[in-house]
Parts: structure tokens; C-alpha cells; sequence
């Protein structure tokens, strides 16, 4: 393991902000991780994924991370469903790619999403009518203090609505080494409900669609409506979409009628908080660098050389306007630092 210092940590963002760190080490097997854990005991850490979740507002004064642990392994399989370790530095597009070609069902609804393996279960990704947790089993992590190795089951991760245990109980106290997939081999269960999705498919005339149909059609509407990191530094969603209670929801209806909604519960809503940021009229809108993309209000762009607190600063512009409009208040879904 070689300790970097003063390290830019710009190609591992995908924001593209230029911070640095005071110390930067790439971890590529378990021990490693341990080893670098006995050795910073005492120093502030910071650990680093695909950096896809995240916005830096200044240099980082810790001893950085990166989590690059590499590898996919089968640990049971039957004719029906096949279940596999996958190592937390895997990019989990490329993930769900290994997956459709191999004909295994159940992310590809997830498709195109940025980050790595071991991230996607502290947020629940999800997209398109699936979550992460309808394909997780379990995952191994390993005790920041201790440096002892952990498994968690599906119900110890107590996931929700871009949420687990990994971003509110026990936060900052684990490292996420692996994660383990049951994925289908065959009678794949297919979620195609989601407008978007219907309407590509029925577009290309696909009656009954395979998942790699599937997994097409959620990147062609992602590339449509979400810029690549690679040419417009984002973070995919930037705020989550509000979930109100009953109250706030009936007046919001009487005063919004055409917006729209989905029910979570007979008391709760969920409103969309790119029609709410849309409407307070930041759509497309640039400030300097910082910006609000075109397609998809939801999602705060790096024109070029914004900082991070630019960003910031937009962010909180939004929040503001929207909170002032509508008297909801939108919570960012990236993690700020
Ligand atoms: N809308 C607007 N203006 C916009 C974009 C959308 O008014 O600029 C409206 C749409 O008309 C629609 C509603 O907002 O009625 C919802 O839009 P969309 O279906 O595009 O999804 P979203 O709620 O904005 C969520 C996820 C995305 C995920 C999509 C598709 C969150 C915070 N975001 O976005 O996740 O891809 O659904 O399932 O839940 C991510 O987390 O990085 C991400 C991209």
C-alpha cells in the first residue's frame, strides 16, 4: 500500500472538484483495508467509492481511502437462481452489464447508474421501479475501530427510500468489502410498469421484452434525460423527492393540481422535487460553472471549474426558492463534505 500526499482528488469525483487530500492510499485487497485501519487509528479518515455520491466543498484533511477492491465470484447457484459475491470497488454499471450478458435477471432496471458495488446498498439505489434491496442478500464489512469483519443480512441493513442502516445507525463505523446478489437465471421478473420504459419499448415494438431490451431502454432514457459525468461533472439526483404527510399534501393538491405525485401511504406523498425545482424556475439555469441541467431539473452540473461551494451555494439558492414557493423543504440526497 503507497501513501500519497497533497493528493487531487478531481479524477475521483464525479462532480470533477478539485480538492485535495492530505493523505490518499488505493486498497485493493481486505488486509490491505485492515492494515491501513491499524495504521490511521487516531487520524480522521475518509472513505472513497466510486465518489459518485458526493460533493466536496474543501480539501480534505484526512487520510483518504479508496475503495478498490476488485472481483466477482459465484457462491451458490441452482437452476433457478444464482447467487454472487461481488467485490465493493467493482463499477456497478459494468455490474449489471456482467449480468445481462450472462443472462442473470433483476439489476437491469438499474442500469447506467454511477458509483461502485460497494456503495449502492448505503443509499438503496434505485431506479425505474427497482431498488438495490430487491436483489441484495447480504454484505460484509469491516469494523473501522476493530477491524473485525462483519455480515449483514437484508434485514440488518434496514434499507428504505435511499436509505440504510449504513447512512443513519451506524454511520461512518463500517467499510462495505463486498456485497451478495440472488439473481434470476430464468422467468426473470420483469418490471416494465414505469411510463418511460413502456413507451421506449413500445416504440421498437418489443412485446415481450428480454432484460438486455430492458436494461437498453433504461440507458437510452438515462442518456436522455441525465448527463454523463464524463462530459458535465454531476452527481446524478442531487436532493431527494420530499415525502409529505397528509395536510401539507391536500393543500399542495388544491393549490397544484396538475402536479405530479405518488402515494406512499394512505398519510404519506411523495412529490417529484424536480417538477418542484422546475417550477421555482431553476431548470437549465447556470450560475458561473454551477448549474441546473436542462433535461432533468433534479440533477446540479460542474459546467467546468465550479468549486464545490458554488455548487453548494446553488443548492441552498434552490432549496430556499423552493421552500418559499411551495413550503416544502427538498433534502439533498448526495453527501456533502
Ligand atoms: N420532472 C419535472 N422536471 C424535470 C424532471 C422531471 O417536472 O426536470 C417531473 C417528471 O415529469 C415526472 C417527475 O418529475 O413527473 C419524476 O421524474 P422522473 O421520473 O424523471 O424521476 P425523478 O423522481 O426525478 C427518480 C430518482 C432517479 C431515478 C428516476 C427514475 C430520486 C431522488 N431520483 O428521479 O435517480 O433515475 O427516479 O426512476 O429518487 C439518482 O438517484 O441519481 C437518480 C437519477
Amino acid at each position: 500500500m503507497q501513501i500519497e500526499h497533497n493528493k487531487s482528488l478531481k479524477l475521483f469525483n464525479t462532480f470533477g472538484i478539485d480538492c485535495k487530500a492530505d493523505l490518499f492510499a488505493e486498497i485493493q485487497t481486505v488486509p490491505e483495508l485492515k492494515e491501513a485501519l491499524a495504521e490511521a487509528k487516531n487520524k480522521p479518515l475518509f472513505i472513497l467509492g466510486g465518489g459518485s455520491n458526493m460533493l466536496l466543498t474543501k480539501d480534505v484533511h484526512a487520510f483518504v481511502l479508496y475503495i478498490n477492491l476488485k472481483g466477482i465470484s459465484v457462491v451458490s447457484e441452482d437452476d433457478d437462481f444464482i447467487t454472487m459475491q461481488v467485490m465493493a470497488g467493482e463499477n456497478w454499471h459494468e455490474f449489471v452489464q456482467y449480468c445481462i450478458e450472462h443472462d442473470y435477471g433483476g439489476v437491469e432496471n438499474l442500469s447506467l447508474i454511477p458509483g461502485n458495488v460497494g456503495t449502492a446498498p448505503i443509499q438503496n439505489i434505485g431506479a425505474y421501479g427497482v431498488e438495490l434491496k430487491d436483489v441484495f442478500k447480504s454484505c460484509t464489512a469491516v469494523a473501522i475501530e476493530t477491524q473485525q469483519e462483519r455480515t449483514f443480512s437484508k434485514e440488518e441493513c434496514k434499507f428504505d427510500y435511499r436509505n440504510s442502516i449504513f447512512k443513519s445507525e451506524i454511520k461512518g463505523k463500517y467499510i462495505i468489502t463486498s456485497v451478495t446478489f440472488t439473481l434470476s437465471k430464468w422467468k426473470h421478473i420483469l418490471h416494465t410498469s414505469y411510463g418511460a420504459i413502456k413507451d421506449h419499448l413500445a416504440a421498437k415494438h418489443i412485446d415481450i421484452p428480454t432484460i438486455k431490451d430492458i436494461s437498453e431502454a433504461v440507458i437510452a432514457i438515462r442518456q436522455s434525460k441525465l448527463p454523463d459525468p464524463k462530459e458535465l461533472g454531476n452527481s446524478g439526483s442531487f436532493f431527494k423527492n420530499p415525502v409529505v404527510d397528509g395536510e401539507t399534501f391536500k393543500s399542495f393538491r388544491l393549490q397544484y393540481p396538475d402536479a405530479p405525485f405518488y402515494e406512499v401511504s394512505a398519510t404519506e406523498f411523495k412529490i417529484p422535487a424536480a417538477w418542484l425545482i422546475e417550477q421555482a424556475g431553476f431548470k437549465g439555469q447556470r450560475f458561473g460553472d454551477a448549474g441546473v441541467h436542462k433535461n432533468q431539473a433534479l440533477v446540479l452540473v460542474n459546467h467546468g471549474d465550479a468549486t464545490g461551494n458554488e455548487i453548494w451555494e446553488l443548492a441552498i439558492k434552490i432549496q430556499k426558492a423552493v421552500k418559499e414557493k411551495f413550503g416544502i423543504y427538498i433534502e439533498p440526497e448526495v453527501n456533502v463534505f
